[in-house]
């Protein structure tokens, strides 16, 4: 399918590994110029020049997204892109009690306010242009808790509450707003929570593994590139009439109708 966004610009925040690094992978592939970002330098690079191969202008930005240089410096790359994909760094499994005051509003800002502002930024150029389209990567722990992810859940939770209503004011605009929610997806982040569960039970990483998958309906984890896929679509000029949505993608995971 031609997505029809080929020639656009896009920002992917938090992409050069896992489930960001596969939406700028699609949106490259769908002919949009993608700056990448991650905090570190090396490995953003190599994973440019590798996302250059498809053809695509692909610009490398280092740094934190969740600092105002971080944003900065990504609005320098790309002054007024027409794709945001807001994506960030989970907060660790911790029990909700051990959570300080400071834990809990640096996990705010992580996961809820970034996204915020980025949006503020993007919001008033797309409007003009008649065109935008902003995906939150946010996780099915907002749809169903997971105890020690709670601050996760909360943040995100607060973050898809917040742009419900933004994303119905800038509707009329051809802006969109969803957001994804990834179950178990094959990424470093979900790897090395297996070995924190293996550690904590003393079993083997493959046993922990296997474990979790017998619980996910499909029988196996998600590919990075079929949420990738997911998103681009998402951005496409197909999807503009789908706007303030949740898209849980968890091989059937979460057992409700609706
Ligand atoms: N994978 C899953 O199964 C799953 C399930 C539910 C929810 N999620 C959520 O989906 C999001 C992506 O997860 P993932 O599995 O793709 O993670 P991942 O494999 O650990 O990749 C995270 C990416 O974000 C970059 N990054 C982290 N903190 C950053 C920061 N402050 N500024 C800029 N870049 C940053 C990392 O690069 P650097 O380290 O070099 O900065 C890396 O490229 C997370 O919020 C996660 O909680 C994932």
């Amino acid at each position: 399918m031609d997505l029809g966004i080929a020639g656009r610009k896009a920002i992917v925040c938090a992409s050069s590994r896992g489930l960001g690094l596969a939406c700028a992978k699609a949106l490259a592939e769908a002919g949009c110029e993608v700056v990448i970002n991650g905090r570190n330098r090396d490995h953003l690079e190599a994973v440019a020049a590798d996302l250059k191969k498809t053809g695509a202008k692909i610009i490398p930005v280092a740094g934190d997204v969740a600092t105002p240089e971080g944003q900065k410096a990504l609005f320098a790359a790309c002054p007024e892109p027409d794709i945001l994909i807001n994506n960030n760094a989970g907060p660790p499994f911790r029990d909700f009690r051990e959570l300080t005051r400071q834990a809990i509003i640096d996990g705010v800002i992580a996961n809820m306010a970034v996204a915020i502002e980025l949006t503020q930024k993007v919001i008033d150029p797309m409007i003009a242009r008649k065109f935008g389209r902003i995906v939150n990567i946010t996780s099915g722990t907002v749809k169903a808790p997971l105890v020690g992810l709670d601050l996760s859940s909360g943040a995100r939770a607060g973050l898809t509450a917040f742009m419900a209503g933004v994303a119905r004011s800038v509707a009329g605009a051809n802006v969109t707003i969803n957001f994804l929610q990834p179950g178990a997806f094959d990424t470093d982040r979900f790897n090395s929570n297996i070995e924190n569960t293996a550690k904590k039970r003393g079993i083997p990483f493959e046993q922990a593994k296997t474990e979790r998958v017998a619980t996910i309906p499909a029988k196996r984890v998600g590919l990075p590139e079929e949420f990738g896929a997911v998103c681009a679509f998402l951005c496409s000029t197909h999807a503009g009439y789908i706007t303030g949505q949740n898209l849980l993608i968890d091989g059937g995971t979460f057992p409700g109708a609706f």
